[in-house]
């Protein structure tokens, strides 16, 4: 298969994480005769830096063009620490997002047996957990109206969100229950907020389509307390911008790093796919970063274009890392593996075989 991916790999250590990704999906590429081809473009701080925007012009015109875009990510302490800034980073990653139709953000959660002992939850409480979480990512607080008065002493961002909106993210993450344990739980707060009793009543009306599934709903709070107690709860949870953004870090937490979360961000016409870890500027130019996540993301890319064995070769070689203890330190605190040589085994461990992994 021919594919264009747009490599984007943006501030602190997604550059790193991202050249390990690419090393797995060169190596997917020589393996199974595939021709991928890459082209790298600049987005977030390092383009502000460059060009004065965190999404230029000719990122988001490749990004068009291209089957996928490869992620790392984004985001600097110089700009974290400027409440004032006026441009920053992260509109570049929004405005993709938007500008791409981007609506949906898969992020699988599966407890890895070689990584159970890494979380700081009890073996049992973790052991078999294996939820993904449908996040909506074009719409909500994230994009509503955002205000911040003349004097600086009131602010407002605004949460919206039509049924339409609601309903696209709705029927995928229904049938993705389908193909998998057959439950959807809506997460929402719905005692509170106007925009969550229209998720309800949109999702219960398109459930009644869905018989074979059974649907929950739950508030945020609780969610949150039931995803750390008892994550086999879930099988797939459907939920807006921001809580979906918390909820899937606190899923980190079940995984044992954050460092180990990929995700997929489907639209209808193109997809990116991202670790959900953030830019970890301390670690940046270290080689202490785990790729992992950048990693598992392009098992993602590949299971999206339906290369499931490809997808599965990468999967496989990543537990083979774990099971070898080829790890980085986040999981090892004594481990002397850097981020290029993690990456280096797991693309050198990709073969052809047939085993078979789900990411979602
Ligand atoms: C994520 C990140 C982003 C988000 C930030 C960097 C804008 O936290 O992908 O989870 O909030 O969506
Ligand atoms: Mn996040």
């Amino acid at each position: 298969m021919r594919l264009k991916i747009a490599l984007l790999g943006g501030d602190g250590i997604g550059p790193e994480v991202l050249a390990q990704a690419v090393k797995c999906l060169s190596a997917v590429h020589e393996t199974f005769g595939h021709d991928f081809l890459f082209t790298s473009a600049l987005m977030g701080a390092v383009a502000i830096e460059k060009t004065g925007k965190p999404l230029p012009e000719n990122t988001l015109e490749l990004c068009t063009k291209s089957d996928a875009v490869l992620f790392g990510a984004i985001g600097t302490p110089h700009f974290d620490n400027d409440p004032k800034a006026k441009v920053r980073p992260e509109q570049g990653l929004l405005n993709l997002r938007k500008t791409l139709g981007l609506f949906a953000n898969i992020r699988p959660v599966k407890a890895f047996p070689a990584m159970l002992k890494q979380s700081p939850l009890k073996k049992e409480i973790v052991k078999g957990a294996d939820l993904v979480i449908y996040r909506e990512l074009t719409g909500g607080i994230y994009f509503g109206k955002k205000q911040l008065s003349q004097n600086g002493t009131f602010a407002s961002d605004i949460c919206e969100y039509s049924e339409s909106e609601i309903s696209r993210i709705a029927h995928m993450a229904f049938k993705a229950a389908k193909k998998r344990k057959g439950k959807l739980t809506l997460v929402d707060k719905a005692n509170v907020l106007e925009t969550s009793r229209l998720w309800r009543r949109v999702v219960t009306e398109i459930s009644e389509s869905y018989p074979e599934i059974e649907m929950d709903c739950m508030y945020v709070d609780n969610a949150a307390v039931q995803i750390m107690l008892n994550p086999k709860l879930f099988d797939v949870i459907l939920t807006d911008n921001m809580f979906g953004d918390m909820l899937s870090d606190l899923g980190s937490v079940i995984i044992g790093s954050v460092g180990l979360l990929p995700s997929a961000s489907i639209g209808d016409n193109n997809a990116m796919f991202e670790p959900i870890h953030g830019s970890y500027p301390q670690a940046k130019g270290k080689n202490i970063a785990n790729p992992v996540a950048s990693i598992l993301s392009t098992a993602m890319l590949l299971q999206h274009f339906g290369l499931f064995e490809e997808s599965n070769a990468v999967v496989a070689a990543v537990l083979k890392s774990f099971q070898k203890n080829i790890v980085t330190p986040d999981i090892m605190g004594s481990s002397k593996y850097g981020t290029d040589y993690v990456g280096d085994f797991i693309a050198e461990n990709i073969v052809d075989q047939d085993q078979d992994f789900n990411m979602n």
